[in-house]
């Protein structure tokens, strides 16, 4: 296998020193913008594309451009590609998996979800022998870094955050973790996977962090409560639900105990029953080495995408039901405050859809909202 390696900050780094330390194949090309010292550096994406020896490519550049058009000029000049780019991957999903089936390369993404947990390769496999009902979990090492932290250490938000991004956990624009987004794009990809469908960015109800206080954890603690951020996505005959948003657990349940960058990602399948993966969920090597395993299993002949279909269809987040925890001074909640809760309130239960819906209007009023489920 000779590599075209799109990349080399913290996962392209990792990458190339494990295929380097293994022996595993030959990076002819590393892709930077600057001048790392490096053999194997170029500038130009099209030494990588003219050189026919050159089979597969490695994208851990991250961002949507130029990464889609690398990606998309490698698969046309006949190259496989193993990615761990979930927001590209996510974004322009369909197209890529038809380019890649019209192009007959292969085309893989296992470092995309859950960092250096072959979360996607388990789907793949489960699905081959049974039906998966359920996937939720934590699927996001920097925002579970900060809410461990916020918890044991009394650490502020602001802390924590500055920590997991000086441990390279944290996305380039630290936003998309506190914010939900690669969350959302993380169940974006195993939902597809799972259930063999598409479904659509804008639908999924994604709620962050980024407003949570040290009045909120503290008081979640005081009641037994431990807040983390959790992704999931639930199917039950055809209908998808899919959201992301903090979720206040138990304090002594599996999930509540995750510590650090870690990730603990389940799925519920009809035989198996629950089935769980923990593992660091970001950071360099963990990632790194799950782009490798991608590009070994290419190596031994593996093309096939994690599914072969994609059905097209419109969630239904009006079916999964909570409780939510609700902090805010928009006078629209007044009617959803039911029980004082710490500094806010409980609601009643109420659908996915229904917060989704009562969200809009009070993140007008009240941009320092921060709502959390009560798990069942
Ligand atoms: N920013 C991501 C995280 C990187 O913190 O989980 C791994 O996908």
């Amino acid at each position: 296998m000779i590599i075209g390696l799109l990349g080399f900050g913290t996962i392209g780094a990792g990458v190339y020193e494990i295929i380097k330390e293994r022996g595993a194949a030959e990076v002819r090309y590393v892709l930077d913008i600057r001048e790392i010292g490096i053999p194997e550096l170029t500038h130009n994406m099209e030494d990588i594309l003219a050189d026919s020896e050159v089979d597969t490519v490695v994208e851990v550049m991250g961002g949507l451009h130029p990464a889609y058009e690398f990606v998309t000029a490698a698969m046309k000049a006949g190259k496989s590609v193993v990615t761990a780019n979930k927001y590209l991957v996510a974004t322009f999903y369909d197209e890529l998996i038809a380019l890649a089936k019209e192009m007959g390369v292969a085309f893989r993404c296992t470092a995309a979800v859950g960092g250096g947990i072959g979360w996607l390769t388990a789907l793949e496999k489960a699905k081959r022998a049974e039906r998966i009902t359920a996937l939720e979990g934590i699927m996001n090492g920097t925002t579970n870094y900060i809410l461990s932290n916020m918890k044991e250490k009394g650490l502020s938000f602001e802390t924590a955050l500055s920590e997991a991004q000086a441990l390279g956990y944290a996305e380039a624009d630290p936003s998309a973790d506190i914010d939900g987004l690669d969350i959302m794009h993380k169940v974006m990809l195993s939902a597809n996977v799972a259930y063999d469908v598409s479904v659509k960015k804008e639908e999924l109800f994604v709620a962050g962090i980024r407003t949570i206080t040290d009045e909120d954890v503290k008081a979640f603690g005081e009641k037994g409560l431990t807040c983390k951020i959790l992704g999931s996505a639930f199917e039950n005959d055809g209908a998808v639900a899919a959201f992301v948003q903090p979720t206040l657990l138990p304090a002594d349940s599996m999930t509540a105990s995750v510590p650090a960058n870690f990730n603990l990602i389940s799925y519920e399948a009809e035989h198996s029953g629950k089935m769980s993966f923990f593992g660091q969920g970001a950071g360099r090597y963990p990632t790194a080495a799950n782009a490798v395993q991608d590009c070994l299993d290419l190596a031994a002949g593996k093309k096939e995408f994690y599914t072969n279909e994609s059905k097209q269809i419109a969630l239904s987040n009006d079916k999964v039901s909570y409780r939510y925890y609700i902090r805010t001074t928009a006078k629209s909640a007044k009617a959803l405050c039911k029980e004082p809760f710490g500094p806010g309130y409980l609601t009643e239960k109420m659908s996915v859809a229904e917060m989704q819906a009562a969200m809009v209007k009070i993140k007008a009023e009240d941009e320092k909202v921060f709502i959390a489920a009560l798990a069942e």
